[in-house]
């Protein structure tokens, strides 16, 4: 503890350390003048900085400074280089330099439980390698400069229809390999500054009061020093969250969770020790990040120029049966409103308002390509519109080459909701459909931050994925279809059929609680076992040349795992290879376990026929899984075998891999158990139950609803009278927003803003009425969100108490 931070615990009151443990408002925390503690400033994240322009109240969010919008995380994650992620943190934390910005919240490290999470452009990975690594490297490129990281959303947050209320059970060990693994190594090699817990409950207990989590796992396992906040009102019990270890509430101006510490303060409910323990850690990250701090920005890259350059490395070849690249001969016509209203980022709370945008239109005409172009559907609205298709259809005929640009929008896909399934627009498909039956060749570019249906795939002659490629994704998507580079993406993902496919798809977002009954078997680890057709493997993605792999060697040293294997460009043009290392699980294992797991991957840039030699690495122990009665790694004795690979179905050579004097530890898994997840089991098994009642921290496995209560989400509470007129109340605050959006004249601006406006009023009725009010930064305060519930449970008289009773704010001690 430095100096500084010794004297403040030493002359704070109660009253000022609470404070501190509270946000001021939106994006703010409290200052202590008197001592000199300076204030915070925290925003999002984490594709580039969002700065609102003014605290516009509770959520905030819909006008925003001008910052560079580089590519969604789906999307850089997808470039397998942690490089990038390195650089675009530095880039971003240059921009919050300049802002006066001290913590960045990103990036978001959850799981890609099922392809259907409204969120998932804003996560990494299906896996928990690919996910710590790219993270690590995005937050030491972050707070290099000093700029602190807030990452999030700590932990099992795999859906956004009941992420407000809802309960993720998940079994210990799927918690430990899978779920908590990529903050485990973001934790122990990049030490964020913060961490940001999310707003589900895990076994029963919020994670804003779970001291399993926070404190057990967090810092007592992994040695994390920093701050925990919550999410932006994640906060249930602020009694219970201090004492479970999460330190500071966010967003502030809630005083009724202020007053509720300072009244368990003085009761001696909440321990002074752990209360200073909090304001201590709170208060060194005031430290880090105002006296410490760098004052300038160190190194400028040009942001913009550093999103394409990005967007290049990310974007995925799905196929090509040599359409790709495109000559300048060819008679061209473009299809699709996305050619000059790209879909370049998601919508909600990582939404960024950049100055100029890049649209594939601007990057063609800046090359002079001569094209023919129709819309063919509007990108904004999901409708057909019969007119525009005839136009797109009547070109055709004069066409050598169609390009279709499409893909998902914000009505598909944002924060707040998830999608009911992968299916693109209507709109869309049955235009690219009927272009395709013209039997010219048609090549979809998708823009879309997650993996949609294909039914028309074997129709198609090329398929280019951008994902959403930031502002500069159009000069990024023109030069990848002119060969200027080649693509060199690969799916950070698996690409299932359709949505039914997936691992979890028989209780995905059936109710509040979340049951995680396929354990450990998520993306490729369900898929290599069960065999499904897949559309796209993990790790799969083309390139305009080829690759060859040889001389596999392996050796260990010290505990750590070295692979070396040749690769070669076999082809004519410069390209880059994603090299995969898996390993293959033994065989004879005591317990249940995917067929194979990622270890290590490399990208390797080659010149036409240059070989380099790529060395892959990793721990031993990292072989090990989760022993749910030891409650730790336990490494088993066995044949495994080294595995590299193109992608997770396309090995190219292998190298067998023994472990002879590793511990036997005997099965911690019943005969039942075993026996329902020796393969992935196809909905809530029988033996689910004693599955996760081996986790610690369990509380109770139970899809109970209270009638009404603060933790009702809104569409439900609409079933009341008084529900009814609440919510309409809500939503026409919120619609002023959108409807101002409206009626701005088409522009960049108009269409960001119309972005977030939608973004509101679908994430609204998720909100639970408490999480709406601890969000509201005191618009909405607690006393009023419990009157509204006893009268929607019909108690006036109770209710009319709640809300009458004159409740004054609690002042700030600097205030008083
Ligand atoms: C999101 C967080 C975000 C916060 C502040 C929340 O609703 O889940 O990711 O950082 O809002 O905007």
């Amino acid at each position: 503890m430095s100096h500084n931070v010794e004297k403040w615990i030493d002359e704070l009151t109660i009253e000022e350390k609470a404070a501190l443990l509270e946000g001021r408002d939106s994006w703010n925390t409290n200052a202590v003048s008197r001592l000199g503690i300076p204030k915070l400033y925290l925003t999002d994240g984490p594709h580039g900085l969002r700065k609102v322009r003014e605290d516009q109240g509770g959520f905030a969010i819909t006008d925003n400074e001008h910052s560079t919008a580089f590519p969604t995380s789906a999307t850089i994650a997808s470039s397998w280089n942690p490089d990038n992620a390195y650089r675009m943190g530095a880039a971003i934390a240059d921009e919050c330099l300049a802002a006066g910005v001290n913590v960045l919240l990103a990036p978001g490290l959850n799981i890609k439980r099922s392809p259907l999470c409204g969120r998932n452009f804003e996560y990494y990975s299906e896996d928990p390698l690919v996910s710590g690594i790219t993270g690590s490297a995005f937050v030491r490129g972050v707070q290099s400069r000093g700029i602190g990281c807030s990452v999030k959303h700590y932990a099992a947050n795999s859906n956004e229809n009941f992420r407000f209320v809802g309960d993720s059970v998940v079994d210990e060990r799927a918690l430990r390999e899978i779920y908590l693994r990529a903050f485990e190594r973001v934790v122990k090699e990049a030490q964020p500054y913060t961490v940001m817990c999310s707003y589900n409950r895990i076994g029963g207990t919020f994670a804003s009061q779970n001291k399993w989590l926070l404190t057990d796992v967090l810092r007592g396992e992994w040695g994390f020093e920093g701050v925990v906040m919550t999410d932006w009102g994640a906060t249930c019990d602020r009694v219970a969250g201090v004492l479970a270890g999460c330190d500071l509430d966010m967003p502030g101006g809630v005083w009724h969770n202020r007053r509720s510490i300072i009244e368990a303060a003085h009761r001696g409910q909440l321990p002074i020790e752990t209360l200073n323990q909090s304001v201590k850690r709170v208060a060194t990250l005031i430290e880090r990040c105002t006296v410490q701090k760098p004052t300038e920005p160190v190194i400028c890259e040009d942001p913009a120029q550093l999103a394409c350059e990005i967007a290049k490395d990310s974007a995925v070849l799905l196929k090509n049966d040599g359409t790709l690249p495109l000559s300048r001969n060819e008679k061209l016509l473009v299809v699709g409103e996305m050619f000059e209203k790209m879909r370049y980022q998601g919508a909600g709370s990582s939404l960024i308002n950049p100055p100029l945008v890049v649209t594939p239109k601007d990057a063609f005409d800046q090359r002079g390509v001569s094209y023919t172009y129709h819309k063919g559907y509007r990108a904004f609205y999901p409708e057909r519109d019969i007119a525009l298709e005839r136009h797109a259809l009547d070109a055709a005929v004069h066409a050598d080459t169609i390009l279709f640009f499409g893909g998902l929008t914000d009505f598909d896909e944002s924060e707040g909701f998830d999608r009911e399934h992968m299916r693109m627009s209507d709109n869309q498909t049955s235009l690219l459909e009927s272009l395709i039956a013209t039997g010219k060749n048609v090549v979809l570019v998708l823009f879309a931050g997650a993996p949609v249906e294909l039914p028309f795939f074997d129709g198609l002659s090329a398929l280019l994925d951008m994902y959403l490629p930031g502002m500069y994704g159009g000069e990024a998507t023109a030069a990848l279809l002119y060969g200027e580079l080649s693509p060199s993406g690969k799916l950070a993902e698996s690409w299932p059929l359709t949505s039914g496919d997936s691992s979890c798809s028989a209780d995905y977002n059936h109710g509040p609680v979340a049951e995680y009954y396929e354990s450990i078997y998520v993306g490729y680890r369900y898929y290599d076992k069960t065999g499904t057709k897949l559309r796209f493997p993990f790790g799969y993605g083309l390139s305009y040349t080829k690759f060859h792999y040889d001389n596999l060697s392996v050796s260990e040293q010290d505990g750590e795992i070295v692979a070396n294997v040749d690769v070669t460009n076999i082809g004519e043009r410069s390209g880059a290879e994603v090299v995969q290392l898996y390993v293959r699980n033994n065989i004879t294992s005591e317990v249940f376990k995917a067929d194979k797991e990622l270890r290590a991957f490399a990208k390797v840039y080659l010149q036409p026929d240059e070989t380099k030699t790529v060395t892959l690495t990793f721990l031993r122990s990292e072989l090990s899984y989760w022993h749910v009665k030891l409650h730790r790694p336990v490494l088993e004795n066995g044949d495994y075998e080294i595995c590299v690979a193109a992608s997770a179905a396309d090995i190219r050579i292998t190298a067998p891999f023994t472990i002879s004097d590793a511990e036997e530890a005997a099965s911690p898994y019943s005969d039942a158990v075993m026996s329902d997840y020796k393969s992935p089991p196809q909905s809530i098994s029988a033996s689910f139950a004693e599955l996760v009642s081996n986790r610690a921290g369990t509380d109770t496995v139970t899809k109970k609803r209270a009638p009404y209560s603060l933790e009702t989400q809104l569409h439900e509470l609409r079933r009341s009278f008084i529900g009814r007129l609440f919510v309409s109340a809500m939503m026409m605050l919120i619609q002023k927003d959108y409807k101002k959006a409206l009626s701005m004249p088409d522009s960049l601006e108009r269409d960001t803003q119309l972005k977030n406006g939608y973004f509101l009023v679908r994430m609204i009725q998720y909100n639970s009425v408490r999480s709406i009010c601890m969000a509201s930064s005191g618009r909405f305060p607690y006393h009023i969100a419990a009157g509204i519930v006893e009268l929607a449970n019909g108690h006036l008289w109770r209710g009319l108490k709640a809300i009458c009773r004159r409740e004054k704010p609690l002042p700030l001690p600097s205030e008083q």
